[in-house]
């Protein structure tokens, strides 16, 4: 390779870099935003778990525990909008390309987590108990479709 054809070639690699790099960047805040949010709804379910489990005198909570699984639930379309499959995430690219089946999805989830505001607000606990695992399926659901198993 002569001279030229050398820095030809770094700046080529250069750029690549600088764009690929760009491209990652741009989606960086959006991809730890959404894991933050779905940690945090994750926290919910567990909490709630954990009340269920080990009988914790603490059902008073259970009602804003749902809550919050409901509004997460309600702002997860927005959390991945186009190009967000590139970077730190385990975002299936397939999200992009069945978007209907995805947001049918999240539909899903919406729907069986307004079931269980209801459900807590009613105080029965063995119904609350039954929508928490219809509720935790339609979080199964979505993440074997579209999420990077580890
Ligand atoms: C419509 C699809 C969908 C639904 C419904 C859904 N999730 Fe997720 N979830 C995802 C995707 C996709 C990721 C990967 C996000 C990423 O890495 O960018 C994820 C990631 C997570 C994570 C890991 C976050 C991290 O730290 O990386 C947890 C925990 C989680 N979800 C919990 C839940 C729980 C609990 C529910 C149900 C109440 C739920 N999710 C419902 C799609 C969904």
């Amino acid at each position: 390779m002569n001279h030229k054809n050398i820095i030809t070639a770094f700046g080529t690699l250069f750029f690549i870099l600088i764009f690929s790099n760009s491209a990652f960047a741009q989606y960086e805040g959006i991809i730890k935003y959404r894991k933050n949010v779905m940690k945090s709804t994750g926290g919910h379910m567990g909490a709630i778990v954990d009340i269920l489990k080990n009988g914790l005198p603490l059902t008073a909570h259970i009602v804003d525990h749902a809550h919050s699984i409901n509004k997460n639930n309600k702002m997860t379309l927005a959390m991945f909008p186009k190009g967000s499959g590139l970077g730190d995430t385990k975002a299936k690219s397939t999200i992009w390309e069945n978007w209907t089946k995805f947001k049918n999805a999240v539909d899903a989830s919406v729907r069986e987590s307004t079931k269980l505001v209801k459900v807590a607000e009613s105080g029965d606990m063995n119904a609350f108990a039954k929508q928490v695992r219809a509720t935790g399926k339609t979080c199964r659901g979505c993440h074997q479709s579209f999420r990077e198993r580890n």
